[in-house]
């Protein structure tokens, strides 16, 4: 079976404008999932948030959408708002361990209650006219939670389950647990998709070894630091170092460009872009002084000055 390669949702990064850029400047996945909705309600849907889930939002790279609300009736209408703009699948978080979603009960915090998991199914599912995928954790705190709801999605018509095999506890910490990932592998009949800590062809070739019946590997802050990286894992090409620093010029170049003319003013989008350094100043390390005055940059000069100066320095280390 070949193994797709997925965009992971990096809620603040893998939206519209950063899968279209990816795409056409690199390419290697086969689609991707988006990062959850902030909308949980269709009346809080608002035009900018209409605006990415139209498919037409990364047309050079397919995606699923996802919501994170509790509510039933929420999840449905708006399944019903994404099936009309041409969706064939929706994603329900049950990952998200950040407390901004987890005090109020959603994303992780809905793993220790296989029980408002199954109902909260029963209700959506013969409601919807499009398929229903899960993206989980092992368990909010205990790794163990994962084993009752897995039981749930096993006799419900899941169309697939995302599992990253850490608890949301463990936030990014440790390593994904590849033994527990093994065993919910048995227990899941349902199409299975693995994510975490894929950065390199020797991560992406231990999961893929180890797990051959796989449905496909997601990829997210590895392709944030490598955004070489999937095409690299489909071709088997690897680029120069001086390849790398262009490639990761040219992606920022495109990604301030088209942010310029999305977000209102200067100091939105220098925020944006801070966001992407905190993926791309390990392949291109910059000098701390330099990354410092990109950070504290409030006008766009400064900050273009900063950029300017921080690839001139990685393009010269490499002589
Ligand atoms: C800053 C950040 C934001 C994330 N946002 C989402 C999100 O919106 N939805 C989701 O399901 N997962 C989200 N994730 C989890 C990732 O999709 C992924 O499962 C996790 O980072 C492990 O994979 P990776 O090591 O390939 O990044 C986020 C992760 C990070 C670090």
């Amino acid at each position: 079976m070949t193994i797709a390669l997925e965009m992971a949702p990096i809620q603040g990064i893998t939206d519209g404008i950063f899968r279209q850029t990816h795409a056409e400047l690199f390419g290697g996945f086969d689609r991707a999932l988006a990062p959850f909705l902030k909308a949980t309600s269709p009346k809080q849907l608002r035009p900018a948030m209409l605006l990415e889930l139209e498919p037409a939002s990364s047309p050079a790279l397919a995606f699923v959408p996802q919501l994170i609300t509790t509510d039933p009736g929420d999840f449905a209408a708006l399944a019903t708002i994404l099936a009309e703009r041409g969706h064939q699948e929706v994603n329900w978080n049950l990952a998200c361990p950040q407390p901004t979603a987890t005090k109020k009960g959603r994303g992780a915090a809905l793993l220790p209650q296989p029980e408002r998991v199954a109902a909260f199914l029963d209700s959506v599912l013969p409601r919807m006219s499009i398929g229903l995928s899960v993206k989980m954790r092992l368990g909010l705190e205990d790794p163990c939670e994962l084993d009752a709801v897995m039981e749930v999605l096993a006799t419900r018509p899941i169309k697939r389950v995302i599992l990253h095999p850490r608890t949301a506890a463990q936030l990014y910490s440790g390593t994904p647990d590849l033994d527990r990932f093994a065993a919910a592998a048995t227990r899941c009949p349902h199409p299975l998709v693995y994510s975490g800590d894929i950065v390199d062809r020797a991560s992406f070739e231990e999961v893929t070894g180890r797990f051959q019946n796989l449905r496909a590997v997601m990829i997210g802050r590895g392709v944030l630091t490598d955004p070489f990286l999937p095409r690299q894992l489909k071709t088997g090409q690897c680029p120069t170092a001086s390849e790398r620093i262009d490639g990761i010029f040219a992606l920022h170049k495109k990604l301030f460009e088209r942010y310029r003319d999305r977000l209102a003013g200067p100091a939105h989008l220098i925020h944006r872009m801070n966001g992407f350094w905190d993926y791309f100043q390990e392949a291109v390390q910059p000098h701390p002084k330099k990354l410092k005055q990109l950070r504290k940059a409030k006008r766009l000069e400064v900050y273009e000055g900063a950029v300017q100066s921080i690839f001139e320095d990685a393009r010269a280390r490499l002589g």
